[in-house]
């Protein structure tokens, strides 16, 4: 086997051991545009980030005018560079091992392509440099679209190569960062969408950019409960045995239900659509033979300083053999969370991974209609996923951890309690004055 001189810097080091077929960058880049590219990772990785809360985020982008606008654009166009070198630097820390893992190569790739297109843009100037700036943006957001997934593959991969400390708080650095990015970017798109369509704040739902001022925490999970029980599919129980599904169970919502706050909108719905998709589903497989399901019940708190959400189900509870507490739910090592190396699960996260994984409820409902449609129906071939042991609805396993980092992001917690044999209560508690820096290490 021949062993190639990585073009790219840091990863080079490790890349360089690897077959020249995995490595993507061979011979054709000098040793000096080598040593170029590595000063200018280390030139914004040396920067710090500058972290902001939800009140700064809604003040500049309250009062829209074409010079705030370009400041904003420019302001993403040199904070994310800095925030993605540090993850860059992040990853060429990984053992060699992990770096050889399926998934792994691929993130550090799109990092490097995204960085090197950042650094490189020029200062936006106008309006229509800002739109052009915007298409970029968009772009860059659909291709980032497999990263997660793609990195959950390659560290469940590595899993056994990591101690589980280690490998969580990587992860965690990782997806809070990846989380800040797209914030930033899809807030800028947002503002700009406003600006150009000369939007005010729809009286409905008063918005600024991606954050909603008024959000109703009951109108969200209404809306949650009607995508979800426009999806009755049919379950897998823990011996892989397939539980029809009847239609999910209700969602009775009592507690302060005038509470709004100002918070990013698709979070709080991902937050809620995962949870109640847990509740929903472990009643569904605890009450299998019973003539009618139990309901869940969603309180909602509005308290001084926050906005809480109890969701209580009667699904038995947590008690399983892979997972010792309610909080390994949130791991991605599989000495915490056994689930993390199933084959099925891992088989759909390589699906989810060639596909792209988007955050939105309503994408999140999109990419299960298009994944049900392809593992159903390949090209016309006869059920080879299943096969190949990926489920027709493939739990990747992602929605807890995801919604964890969803929640403390701007200072947030998310607590389970298990009461084996009878239920789970979850506690979601969003700090609703907005005063939170996020939460990414530097
Ligand atoms: C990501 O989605 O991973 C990103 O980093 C997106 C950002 C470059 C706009």
């Amino acid at each position: 086997m021949t062993w190639t001189n990585c073009s790219r810097p840091g990863l080079s080091g490790v890349l360089r051991r690897l077959p020249k077929r995995i490595c993507p960058h061979t011979r054709s880049q000098s040793t000096a545009l080598h040593f170029y590219q590595n000063r200018q990772l280390e030139l914004f990785a040396s920067k710090e980030a500058h972290r902001l809360t939800l009140r700064q985020l809604v003040f500049f982008g309250r009062m829209m005018d074409e010079d705030r606008l370009i400041k904003s654009a420019n302001y993403v166009r040199t904070e994310l560079p800095v925030r993605i070198a540090h993850r860059i630097r992040d990853l060429q820390a990984l053992p060699y091992i992990v770096v050889t893992q399926e998934g792994v190569a691929k993130v550090y790739e799109l990092y490097w392509s995204a960085f090197e297109k950042f650094r490189r843009y020029p200062v936006v100037s106008t309006l229509a440099e800002n739109h052009s700036f915007c298409e970029f943006l968009e772009q860059i957001l659909d291709e980032h679209a497999p990263v997660i997934p793609s990195l959950s593959l390659g560290l469940s991969l590595s899993s056994p190569h990591l101690p589980p400390d280690s490998l969580d708080s990587f992860m965690r650095r990782m997806l809070v960062s990846r989380i800040s990015r797209r914030v930033l970017a899809e807030h800028h798109l947002a503002l700009t969408r406003s600006f150009e369509a000369k939007l005010s704040n729809s009286a409905d739902e008063p918005h600024v950019g991606i954050i909603y001022t008024g959000l109703s925490m009951k109108r969200s999970i209404d809306k949650c409960v009607e995508l979800l029980r426009s999806q009755p599919y049919d379950i897998e129980d823990e011996s892989g045995e397939w539980v029809p599904n009847r239609g999910w169970p209700e969602v009775e919502i009592d507690g302060h239900l005038d509470a709004k706050f100002a918070y990013i909108r698709e979070h709080l719905e991902y937050i809620i659509f995962e949870l109640l998709k847990n509740a929903m589903r472990a009643t569904e497989l605890h009450h299998r033979n019973a003539s009618i399901l139990p309901s869940i019940r969603a309180t909602v708190v509005a308290g001084e300083n926050e906005v809480g959400l109890r969701i209580s189900d009667q699904g038995g509870g947590l008690s399983s053999a892979q997972i010792q507490l309610p909080s390994d739910l949130f791991s991605f090592s599989h000495m915490r969370n056994a689930t993390r190396m199933d084959p099925p699960r891992l088989g759909a996260l390589r699906t989810a991974s060639s596909i792209g994984v988007k955050a939105t409820v309503a994408e999140q409902i999109g990419r299960w209609q298009s994944q049900e449609k392809d593992l159903d129906n390949p090209q016309g071939r006869k059920d080879p996923e299943r096969e190949a042991g990926i489920a027709p609805h493939p739990r990747i396993g992602l929605g807890l951890p995801m919604s964890n980092i969803f929640t403390t992001y701007f200072g947030g917690s998310l607590e389970l309690v298990s009461m084996d044999g009878w239920g789970t209560d979850v506690y979601l508690r969003l700090p609703k004055l907005g005063t939170n820096l996020e939460g990414i290490e530097l």
